[in-house]
């Protein structure tokens, strides 16, 4: 055979030998644990014949000794390369739980750096599918450092290109940490789990048993720690969630949200949504009817749909353009707002504002959530995430106060001097310092003390207190409001104001960067 021959057949067999070791071995024992392939998902998450993949014939070359535990296997344990995702490029790793636990060694980590630096150059997202036992044991520091640079630039990008970690087995250690540095963590039922440290060690310093479930299940992180935004009862649906949230998204920060095409009519006008605010204002409705009779017909896609569940926040499109919706939730905790809520608001603002997402608010807030719990754990500062994204935040802000807006709670949620662009309110909105019953006891305590029937003169004073102060009208003639609406018109009204906003530009004091209380 000739030199060329020679060195065809080697190019040749080494593909053999790449595909042999992705093959039904490998296969058989993801299966055998109700999991896909690295493979398999690479190939469900990009269009057909359009993923590219690189490096993959890297081989761990640990320095020092390795324990007698490397394995050599092509690609180190991790699919690394690009494609195309409903038509958009993107970038993407999926690791390979079946080369040594998905473990991160320098090679392994070398392959995701090389992946997000191209992403960040080429302004496209990124896409890690995780499935992996942490820091590769055997390389020791090698193993930490790759972790570390994974993290250096996934806070470089942030803010740039969209960033998602779709957790699809253990994320065991190090692994964590990189997920949580991105925008949105999705996580699959039953077969997924989270943790810094894992059960065995749990035992060992706490003598705690917990499952594997119990400490990191997707539910707890989905319900609980609010780590994870998303949860799926399979992979193939986990990652069609994937694409579906980057439908809503730019590809970097340059770059305005996809446009849809509309059927949805601007100036359709919904009789239905002036029945949604009960005629008892602490009786609770579902803010989601609001949401789905404003927006375009079946564009909401809810982020973190089962965490602190007394705000609801995702993107929706209102004429074929993303928005992004905070709405307070009357059905849950009557819609205060505590921790959980003013974080996950806060966070989502930012995400908003970072990739040019106009934000839309609905706002029915009796305030912040008292006790002493909340005081203890933070809630002044917690709560102040919110109004500094709110602040922060320059791209185009709309308010529109449905019921409630009540105290500190007005302030945050993008009312006009905190740089609210458009403040509209419904006819039913009660605007003003505290609630009617509040309100009366305070200012009428003495009088309440002293009357004959106490009862009857609250009642009194409360509908006095509502005709007077809580209701939109002293805002409207301030100028706090910019219209009183009829909500059947809000649809109508927003697509008007989003449009005006549009050319919006705002230009701010150079500085290196703000100080958000963390
Ligand atoms: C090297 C690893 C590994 C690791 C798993 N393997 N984790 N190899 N480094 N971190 C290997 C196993 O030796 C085994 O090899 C194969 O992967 C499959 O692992 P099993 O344990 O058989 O699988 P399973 O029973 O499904 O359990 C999965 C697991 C468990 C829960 C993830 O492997 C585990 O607890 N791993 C360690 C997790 C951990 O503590 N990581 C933290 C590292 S410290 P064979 O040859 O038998 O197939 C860290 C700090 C970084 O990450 C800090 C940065 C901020």
């Amino acid at each position: 055979m000739d030199v060329k021959g020679k060195l065809f057949t080697r190019f040749q067999e080494r593909i053999k030998a790449y595909e042999q070791q992705q093959g039904e071995d490998s296969k058989r024992k993801q299966h055998s644990k109700g999991k896909l392939t690295a493979r398999e998902r690479i190939d469900l998450l990009f269009d057909e014949d359009t993923f590219e993949e690189i490096d993959a014939f890297s081989i761990a070359a640990p320095s020092g000794g390795d324990f007698g535990r490397t394995v050599k296997a092509f690609g180190d344990g991790v699919i690394t390369g690009y494609g195309k995702i409903s038509g958009r490029l993107a970038f993407a790793y999926a690791q390979d739980f079946t080369v040594m636990g998905g473990s991160l060694g320098s090679v392994h980590a070398a392959k995701i750096c090389k992946i997000q630096d191209m992403a960040l150059k080429m302004g496209a997202p990124v896409i890690g599918l995780i499935d992996s036992g942490g820091a590769r044991i055997q390389e020791g520091v090698a193993s930490l450092a790759g972790y570390a640079a994974i993290f250096n630039r996934n806070v470089k990008s942030s803010g740039v290109i969209p960033q998602i970690s779709v957790i699809m087995g253990p994320a065991a250690g190090g692994a964590v940490y990189s997920p949580s540095l991105t925008d949105f963590v999705f996580m699959t039922n039953k077969t997924s789990y989270m943790f810094v440290t894992g059960p065995n060690v749990v035992k060992e310093v706490l003598n705690e048993d917990v499952s594997f479930d119990d400490l990191g299940g997707a539910m707890i992180h989905t319900k609980k720690s609010g780590v994870a935004h998303f949860v799926y009862e399979d992979e193939e649906n986990t990652i069609r969630g994937v694409k579906k949230l980057l439908s809503y998204l730019p590809s970097n920060n340059l770059e305005n949200p996809p446009y849809v095409e509309c059927f949805d009519a601007e100036d359709r006008i919904d009789e239905r949504i002036r029945e949604i605010v009960p005629d008892d204002p602490n009786k609770p409705y579902d803010i989601k009817d609001v949401i789905n009779l404003i927006i375009d017909r079946n564009s909401f896609f809810e982020i973190a749909e089962l965490f602190a569940q007394n705000i609801v926040i995702g993107f929706g499109r209102l004429s074929g353009k993303t928005i992004g919706i905070l709405a307070n939730q009357p059905k849950v905790l009557a819609g205060t707002l505590d921790i959980n809520s003013s974080v996950k608001g806060a966070r989502f603002v930012r995400f908003c504002d970072a990739f040019n997402i106009p934000i839309l608010t609905l706002e029915d807030v009796p305030g912040f959530l008292p006790g002493v719990d909340q005081e203890h754990n933070g809630i002044i500062r917690h709560g102040a995430k919110l109004l500094y994204a709110y602040s922060e935040a320059t791209v185009p802000k709309i308010t529109v106060i449905l019921r409630k807006s009540y105290g500190g709670a007005y302030c945050v949620m993008n009312s006009k001097n905190l740089g609210g662009d458009f403040n509209f309110a419904w006819p039913t909105a009660e605007i003003a310092v505290m609630g009617p019953e509040g309100a009366v006891s305070i200012l009428y305590r003495k009088e309440l003390l002293e009357s004959d029937d106490p009862a009857k003169l609250k009642k009194e004073l409360t509908v006095k207190y509502r005709d007077e102060i809580a209701n939109p009208y002293i805002a409207d003639e301030k100028g706090y409001v910019d219209e009183v609406i009829d909500p059947a018109l809000t649809r109508k009204k927003l697509i008007s104001a989003f449009h005006a906003l549009e050319s919006k530009h705002v230009s701010v004091p150079s500085r290196k960067h703000g100080n958000i209380p963390l």
